[in-house]
């Protein structure tokens, strides 16, 4: 029970600053238009938010499969039965997966172009994944507060 309530903690903490953190990107992205302030911008604050998230996302999968292990959610999972709690893990797991995905596929592209002139397609990639990234932790953030008002 006192593993469970810290692994919910660490699990409210982290999904704070996952989402906390691409919700102001999303600001900066759209406030900073200036290239020059862009280009001194982004490659100081770039590498430290990249790791930040990072963190953050393992945090939130170590702690959520722990939470999940603990209400048996993945026999579940593995076995959709239609009933609400069935619907929403299954959603929240599907989101989550493309999610990080998306976010790995960011951060390589982030990791290998940064302070660099990135091509069509990097550009294409990276602004199409932290878009995805922003609007998908929306429905993962009501899977999760539908999952929790029945657990
Ligand atoms: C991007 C990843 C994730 C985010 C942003 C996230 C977010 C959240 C949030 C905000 C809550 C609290 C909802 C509330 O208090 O109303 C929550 C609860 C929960 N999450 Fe996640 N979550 C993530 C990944 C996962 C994963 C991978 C699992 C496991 C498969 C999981 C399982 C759970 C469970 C079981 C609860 C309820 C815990 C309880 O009521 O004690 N989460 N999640």
């Amino acid at each position: 029970m006192f593993i469970k309530e810290v692994m919910f903690h660490i699990h409210l903490i982290m999904a704070i600053s996952w989402i906390g953190g691409s919700v102001f990107m999303f600001v900066l992205g759209i406030t900073l238009r200036d290239k020059k302030a862009q280009q001194e911008v982004y490659p100081h604050i770039g590498p430290i938010f990249g790791w930040f998230e990072v963190v953050a996302l393992v945090a939130l999968l170590i702690s959520g499969f722990y939470l999940g292990g603990y209400y048996n959610l993945f026999e579940v999972l593995m076995h959709p039965n239609g009933s609400k709690i069935s619907d929403a893990i299954t959603k929240k797991a599907i989101l989550v997966a493309i999610l990080t995905v998306a976010t790995i596929l960011h951060f390589v592209i982030a990791y290998k172009t940064n302070g660099k002139e990135r091509t069509k397609l990097e550009n294409f990639f990276s602004r199409g994944s932290s878009m995805l990234i922003f609007f998908l932790n929306l429905f993962v953030m009501h899977y999760a507060i539908v999952l929790r008002d029945i657990l």
